[in-house]
């Protein structure tokens, strides 16, 4: 029997039910429902009759708002992605793999904001005072004017926001949170919820702005709770492949701004520095050009950015051949294989395929898809693109290249590179860069096997 104002939470996916199940009937994990007491602070009851009294106020939609006022914090790649600074009283979640840099780059953009005259706190939950700062004289940021703690009770740091006036909290991480009005351990569900809740509720509250970082578990998703996602007013996913030293701050939801604006920054020895001009920084300019490679030019945001795309199609040793692909989605390289099959014959049944973004960029225009195949088609005729030539168009099912959005900046990045010719969809013409327009993939293969990119 539940007892009273009892609920129990699924510690996998957040979704509450009234009675205990040995499965969760949302998620259908086992054994993840987990009690949890809910208690109604004593007159909150009354509280809600008391604004129940006030009348309904309806207004029309053309009323005039004033734009919410921002903290430009003078990390611009950050402001970007926010919209233009970080607004007052939101809460901003920011999720990325461990070791991505995300405590660098919120102790940064708490620095900055710091320098310019927000009074800043950074509330670290994984490393001692001593480690954040030793972090932030090594990046050249000990002078800002940053308020540091090292704790992890909720209450602690409840208190000590009230206690002075704040405009910017930075929580590293809203894991390591932990609320003494529950009896589930630290990183469970019910935590980081009740964390992330509280500190959402204070930053109304108080008109103060406060930033979450969350990490990501392995399948992608920030850990804990999809919840947090539906209390914060945005959700930042910070991006990069180990090895590389780019990072891409992606919004992914934002009551704000635009979502899909990035941030591009390079990790270096002394923490992030911004990338104000990414559109060739993915690109390997030295040497010639090998089979298998297209220039794709993509839209990332607002900006758009010219990036490497290379295959290796090879015989399959093995009876099942290979797919791999880093930096593009499995599933569209699939669609592109059986779309090269069925309409443009070409046979990958034996092959191994393997596709690759270089510079560790993630790609999730569909704008890739011709690109993608051209870098295919090269590496199965053994045929280079001509090393001028970018590449970017849809491609549909029927094996039709279709055209996509703001074609006209990506010709302009690409010429202002150096870029003398393009293979896209038909009806573009662009003087200075021509066009070789292909309203069929198999005639785009075709021209690609024959080395006839010259426009027409
Ligand atoms: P960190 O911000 O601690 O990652 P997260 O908070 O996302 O777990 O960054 C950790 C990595 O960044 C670590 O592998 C070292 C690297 N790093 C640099 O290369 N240069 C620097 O100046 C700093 C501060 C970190
Ligand atoms: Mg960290």
């Amino acid at each position: 029997m539940a007892r009273d104002g009892a609920v129990y939470a699924c510690q996998s996916c957040g979704a509450v039910q009234t009675r205990w199940t040995g499965q969760c009937p949302a998620c259908g994990a086992w054994n993840t429902l987990v009690e949890e007491l809910t208690s109604r602070p004593p007159g909150a009851l009354k509280a809600t009759k008391a604004t129940r009294k006030a009348p309904l106020a309806f207004e029309g939609l053309d009323a005039e708002t004033p734009a919410p006022p921002r903290i430009a914090t003078g990390v611009d790649e950050w402001d970007r992605v926010c919209g233009g600074g970080v607004v007052p009283g939101s809460a901003i979640l920011v999720g990325g793999d461990p070791g991505v840099g995300k405590s660098t780059l919120l102790l940064q953009v708490a620095a900055s904001a710091a320098r310019r005259g927000a009074r800043c706190a950074y509330i670290s939950g994984e490393e001692a005072i001593e480690q954040v700062r030793s972090r932030a004289q090594r990046m050249g940021l000990a002078d800002a004017p940053v308020k540091l703690a090292a704790e992890t009770a909720l209450r602690s740091i409840l208190d000590g926001l009230k206690s002075e006036p704040f405009d910017l909290v930075v929580i590293d991480s809203i894991q390591t949170m932990w609320s003494d009005a529950h009896e589930a351990g630290p990183g469970s569900v019910t935590q980081v919820r009740a964390a992330a809740g509280e500190l959402v509720r204070l930053a109304k509250k108080r008109g103060l702005a406060v930033i979450l970082v969350g990490h990501v578990t392995k399948e992608g998703a920030i850990a804990g709770p999809r919840v947090v996602e539906h209390m914060v007013d945005a959700v930042f996913a910070f991006e990069g492949e180990r090895g590389y030293p780019f990072r891409i701050l992606r919004g992914a939801k934002n009551r704000f701004g635009a979502t899909d604006e990035i941030g591009v920054f390079e990790m270096g020895d002394a923490g992030l520095s911004e990338v104000k001009n990414p559109s060739a920084l993915f690109l390997d300019t030295s040497g010639e050009r090998a089979a298998g490679a297209a220039v794709f030019a993509g839209i990332e945001g607002s900006r758009p950015v010219l990036v490497e795309i290379q295959a290796l199609v090879a015989p399959s040793a093995y009876g099942t051949p290979r797919r791999a692909v880093v930096g593009w989605d499995s599933g569209r390289l699939a669609m592109i294989l059986a779309v090269l099959e069925a309409r443009c014959g070409l046979s990958f049944g034996d092959r191994d395929v393997y596709l690759n973004v270089a510079g560790g960029l993630r790609i999730s225009e569909p704008a890739a898809d011709l690109a993608a195949a051209a870098a295919l088609a090269s590496s199965a005729f053994d045929v280079a693109l001509p090393q001028d030539c970018v590449v970017f168009g849809e491609i549909s099912l029927s094996g039709d290249v279709r055209p996509v959005s703001r074609m006209d900046a990506r010709l302009k990045e690409a010429a202002k590179l150096g870029f003398r010719r393009a293979l896209g969809p038909t009806g573009l013409d662009k003087p200075g860069l021509p066009v070789t327009g292909a309203s069929r993939l198999a005639d785009a293969i075709q021209r690609i096997h024959d080395g006839a990119l010259d426009p027409t």
